[in-house]
C-alpha cells in the first residue's frame, strides 16, 4: 500500500511513532538508539525508519515543518497506517523566563490562530488537548530518569519570523508558555481519528532573555529528549 505522501507497506510502520521534523534527525535517532533499523520512508526526502528498542518496533517519522506538513503526516499515520501512539519530539522557543534554553517541556495542550480546523467548523477548536494516558507516563517516566521537566500550552504558528509581536497576547489571551509550528495539527487529527497523541520540546531559545542554545548543547540535550520518548513509548 501507499498513500500520497507515504510509500511504505502498512506492516512497515510500527503502531508507535516518534516525531521529529527534520529527516536528519530521524536518522541520528535510529541508527543511534534503535536496533535492526529498516529506511521505510523516503518520499520527499521526509524519511521514516523502523526498528525495534528494547524489542519493541517504534518508527521514527519525519514530519517536516509548519501545521500543513505535520497534518499531512500524522492524519494519514492514524488513518492509513491505523497508528495508535504519535508523539513529537522537537524544539520550541519560550515566552517565559522561568521557562529556560535546554528546559524539557511536555504539551498539555496548543493553542493556534491557523485556519487548520476550517472542516471541524462547528468546533471550538482554537485550543486542542495532548493525550492525558501519554502524557501522565511521560511525567513518571521523567522522574524516574531524574528530569526536571516543564508543561503548559503551546503556541502552534505558522510565521516563524514575526510571531514574537503576538507572543505577549498569546501568552495573556491564551495562557501559552512556548511557541513551536507543529504540534496543533499533530493534536488535532489524534482528536480527529481518537488516537493518542503529545509532544516533548526542547527549549532552543527564549524570546525574552534571548538566550539560545549552542550547537554541542542541542545534541546533548536532544539525547536527553529522545530517551525520555523512547523509554515512554515502550511503556504505552
Ligand atoms: N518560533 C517558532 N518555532 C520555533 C522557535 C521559535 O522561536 N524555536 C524553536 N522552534
Amino acid at each position: 500500500m501507499s498513500t500520497p505522501h507515504i510509500e511504505s507497506n502498512k506492516e512497515d510502520i510500527a503502531k508507535k511513532v516518534i516525531m521529529p521534523g527534520d529527516p536528519e534527525r530521524a536518522k541520528y535517532i535510529a541508527e543511534t538508539f534503535l536496533k535492526d533499523v529498516k529506511l521505510v520512508n523516503r518520499v520527499r526526502g521526509e524519511n521514516a525508519y523502523t526498528g525495534n528498542y528494547k524489542g519493541q518496533p517504534i518508527t521514527v517519522f519525519s514530519s517536516g515543518m509548519g501545521i500543513p506538513s505535520m497534518g499531512i503526516y500524522s492524519h494519514e499515520l492514524f488513518s492509513e497506517y491505523d497508528v495508535d501512539y504519535i508523539i513529537r519530539l522537537g524544539t520550541a522557543g519560550s515566552y517565559k523566563e522561568d521557562i529556560k534554553v535546554k528546559d524539557i517541556f511536555i504539551a498539555e495542550s496548543a493553542y493556534s490562530g491557523t485556519s487548520f480546523d476550517e472542516s471541524s467548523s462547528n468546533e471550538n477548536t482554537l485550543i486542542v488537548n495532548s493525550s492525558p494516558k501519554i502524557n501522565s507516563v511521560l511525567i513518571q517516566t521523567a522522574e524516574e530518569l531524574g528530569l526536571n521537566i516543564k508543561t503548559g500550552r503551546v503556541h502552534t504558528t505558522e510565521a516563524f519570523y514575526g510571531h514574537d509581536n503576538i507572543g505577549e497576547k498569546v501568552v495573556k489571551e491564551y495562557n501559552a508558555s512556548v511557541v513551536e509550528m507543529e504540534t496543533y495539527s499533530l493534536l488535532f487529527n489524534a482528536k480527529k481519528f481518537h488516537k493518542d497523541a503529545s509532544a516533548v520540546l526542547t527549549i532552543s531559545d527564549n524570546l525574552v532573555t534571548k538566550e539560545e542554545m549552542s550547537r554541542e548543547e542541542r545534541v546533548k540535550r536532544l539525547n536527553t529528549s529522545i530517551t525520555l520518548v523512547l523509554e515512554t513509548i515502550i511503556k504505552l
